[in-house]
């Protein structure tokens, strides 16, 4: 089949390591799609600080890339919301499939990006946008879509999982972990967005859309980060055999009218040991999912970090690689069920 083309947009952390993959398992990739996939072009800022990407690849005019009829699949690795929603938009309204891994502008923006996506008929992959690695999004679209899913908790932020998970071993301090989950490359450009909460808040907005069909924006989120969670705090909680964790909480909630609507927040919670979100330390991820018929699932691993994140754009690439290849598109947003969102206060 004819070689499936794509454009990278960005080469940080995450877009650098799916631009070595992409080039070194080419050949497995091309086996498992029926097409090869080829780079057509990489945009970055500064050129000369990726002295690993052909010099022919780079490109410093996004716009032009998203833009170039011969782009299949547009892989969005910069975040941010601006000018990134014109960019995917762009990509999308021409029918090109795109793969982001931009919670901020799902969370934000993503009814937008998914009429678009519907309306053009093409993909629009997000499975990298919550908990890295961990396969979570295709699994609450597609394997649990026969279900009713009730509540989703989750541990989505692995920066400050890891600074917590730190605090509670007793060896490091808060400023101290978190340059380190900074160098580690799990914390956002802006590291605020993960102590204060904002990028779990983003992350529980998708969880609560995806996994209850209907649409919860990042401003719906009640949310409080960590900030404020003291050393005594940690120890307070070990003492009775708790830990502190921050966690996304998004549920279902059944109206005395008989009627139904969502709620999500983000908040530290103190855990008893014995949860099993409870164990889930450093940056790892953990979701646990509540489903009428299913029961208790629980999606664990690395949720944050360069490779592990592009693992999950790579898969979604080769996803929307195999729907092209079919002549197809992958499940549309299926926001059909438009539930009230409720807001909740501190709790
Ligand atoms: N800053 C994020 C985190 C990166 O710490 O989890 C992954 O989304």
């Amino acid at each position: 089949a004819a070689p499936v083309r794509v454009g990278v947009l960005g080469a940080g952390v995450v877009g650098s390591q799916v631009v070595r993959l992409l080039r070194e398992q080419g050949a497995d990739l091309a086996a498992r799609i029926g097409a090869p996939l080829e780079l057509a072009g990489v945009a970055v800022r500064r050129p000369h600080r990726h002295p690993d990407i052909p010099a022919d690849l780079l490109t410093t005019d996004a716009a032009a890339l998203v833009a170039r009829p011969d782009v299949d699949v547009v892989v969005e690795v910069i975040g941010g919301t601006r000018p990134t929603k014109d960019l995917l938009l762009t990509a999308l309204r021409r029918g090109a499939g795109v793969v982001t891994a931009n919670k901020a502008l799902l969370a934000e923006e993503g009814p937008e990006l998914y009429e678009a996506a519907d309306l053009a008929g093409t993909d629009l992959y997000f499975e990298a946008a919550v908990a890295g690695a961990i396969p979570l999004i295709r699994p609450l679209r597609e394997s649990l879509a026969g279900d009713r899913i009730t509540r989703i908790l989750g541990i989505v932020n692995g920066t400050t999982n890891f600074v917590l998970s730190a605090m509670t071993a007793g060896g490091d301090s808060y400023e101290y972990a978190l340059k380190e989950a900074t160098r580690l490359g799990y914390a956002e450009a802006d590291p605020t967005a993960d102590v204060d909460g904002f990028d779990a808040a983003a992350k529980a907005a998708i969880l609560a859309s995806v996994g209850f069909h209907t649409r919860v924006g990042a401003a719906d989120v009640h949310r409080e980060g960590i900030s404020r969670v003291t050393a005594a705090d940690v120890a307070a909680a070990a003492d009775i055999g708790c830990v502190v964790k921050l966690l996304a909480i998004c549920e279902r909630i059944r109206r005395p009218d008989g009627g139904e609507s969502v709620s999500a927040r983000v908040h530290p919670v103190m855990l008893p040991r014995t949860h099993p979100l409870a164990v889930v330390d450093g940056a790892y991820n953990a979701v646990y999912v509540e489903a009428e018929s299913a029961g208790r699932l629980m999606f664990y691993g690395p949720g944050a970090g360069g490779a592990p994140t592009a693992s999950a754009v790579l898969g979604d690439l080769v996803a929307v690689a195999r729907n092209r290849v079919a002549g197809g598109r992958g499940p549309r947003e299926s926001a059909y069920a438009d539930l009230p969102v409720e807001s909740i206060g501190s709790v």
